[in-house]
């Protein structure tokens, strides 16, 4: 029996048999994959995923795809840190960093939505893949493509950071850049797959892409002792991780691999310039505002957010919240994080970061309550936005004269003791 019996629509609840279509025919609502509970249920026991690879598919029996993994086999498995003094500074005892920045091979949360929506390509018989993106998928899919001897097109919006463009083109993919923000590459992106019929990860692959998203939640409540935390802060851009985290949590419930079932409340954060998922919730709204995006956290500037609903339809079931921040804030959250945790995350964890702190701030979180910060993308992509921003460097010859007289000034002394 295969593992994924179908699709359902999550709006009208409409199923159709697996294929590579992402929306609803009748209401053009998101699809997602029906798991055989029935079969994988009896077998999955906490004992045969800890058995499994130190990688994402240690959750192979619920993802997606009916075969091994055939790309992006040592993804995933990120490190779960415990935050102590960024904790001190928030006044929150157990608060605990996911660390995404260092996910293998291309250092973001992206890797784990490739391997599944690859592997799952393969499966379906496409030689060729393809997305639109804002940076990181577009590193992970050029990589994977590479990985898997795939044919890649990678779209992305033209003014893009040096590091994710770099980080692309290395792995000797198509890029496509397009002169229009992530909105716009997108929709140019839906009329490619309807007249080229490539497996684009993030539009016809999409139900499955955003399953291996899930693996980020089933690692975050292993990695605390098979139980969910009481809060988690997700960085939001299409609004599909947050939704598949809060998912995997509560399968691994429904499995009955916890501790204390799923208390857990989801957090949206976004870049006040482009707000649309966080400003719904904010105020209450049916349904979001498409904005055109100002923000330098580009790799989450998706003005008209494709799983928006499904972030705020999370948000609210799980009884959770949302914030959002300046582009200064970014840079604090940024810069806060590097200094008190030694990691160093991308635009996106700046805002991240920053949100946890406004929340805290708002008295959302008990000093004892375990509260996960969802940290996606690493800094070393986005170097431009904090170049100047973070004070000087000391020069000095190469002779203890010189480094005594260095460190007779004041600043450099300060530096030193702090
Ligand atoms: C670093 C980073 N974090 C978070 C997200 C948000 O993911 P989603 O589109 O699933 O909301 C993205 C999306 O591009 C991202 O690049
Ligand atoms: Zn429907």
């Amino acid at each position: 029996m295969p593992k994924a019996l179908g699709m359902r629509c999550r709006e009208c609840g409409e199923e159709y048999p697996i294929a590579p279509v992402h929306v609803c025919e009748l209401c053009f609502g998101p699809l997602e994959v029906i798991l055989n509970w029935e079969e994988i249920a009896p077998r999955v026991t906490r004992e045969r995923i800890q058995q499994g690879p130190p990688s994402m598919w240690r959750y192979w029996d619920l993802l997606p795809v009916e075969g091994p993994p055939t790309v992006g086999r040592n993804v995933g498995f990120t490190p779960l840190v415990k935050a102590e003094r960024l904790g001190r500074e928030l006044g929150l005892n157990n608060l605990y960093i996911k660390n995404d920045a260092v996910n293998h091979p291309t250092l973001s949360f992206k890797d784990r939505v490739v391997a599944c929506a690859l592997t799952k390509a393969r499966e379906f018989g496409y030689n060729t893949v393809a997305c639109a993106s804002t940076g990181n998928l577009a590193n992970s899919v050029a990589a994977h493509a590479a990985e898997g001897g795939f044919r890649s097109y990678v779209f992305i919006p033209a003014d893009l950071e040096q590091g994710k463009i770099l980080g692309t083109l290395i792995y000797g993919t198509n890029v496509l850049t397009v002169s229009g923000c992530y909105d716009e590459v997108n929709r140019l992106c839906a009329e490619a797959q309807d007249r080229y019929g490539w497996a684009f990860v993030n539009i016809n692959l999409r139900p499955f892409y955003g399953d291996g998203s899930k693996t980020f939640g089933y690692e975050i409540a292993e990695q605390l002792g098979w139980r969910a935390p009481d809060h988690v802060i997700v960085p939001c851009a299409g609004g599909s991780l947050i939704s598949k985290i809060y998912k995997g949590l509560k399968e691994l419930d429904r499995l009955g691999l916890l501790e204390n079932g799923v208390p857990t409340r989801m957090y949206a954060a976004q870049a006040t310039g482009c707000s649309p998922i966080t400003t719904a919730i904010k105020t209450g709204a049916e349904v979001f505002r498409p904005q055109k995006p100002c923000t330098i956290a580009r790799s989450i500037a998706i003005g008209n957010p494709a799983d928006g609903y499904v972030a705020i339809d999370t948000v609210r079931k799980s009884g959770g919240w949302a914030e959002d921040v300046s582009d200064e804030e970014v840079i604090d959250g940024i810069r806060l994080l590097g200094r008190t945790e030694g990691i160093f995350t991308e635009t996106a964890g700046g805002v991240t970061v920053a949100v946890t702190r406004k929340l805290a701030a708002q008295g959302r979180f008990n000093p004892d309550d375990t509260v996960v910060i969802a940290i996606t993308g690493n800094g070393l992509k986005t170097q431009e936005v904090v170049l100047g921003k973070l004070g000087a460097t000391f020069p000095i010859a190469p002779n203890l004269e010189s480094l005594d007289a260095a460190l007779r000034t004041e600043r450099l002394l300060e530096t030193v003791t702090a």
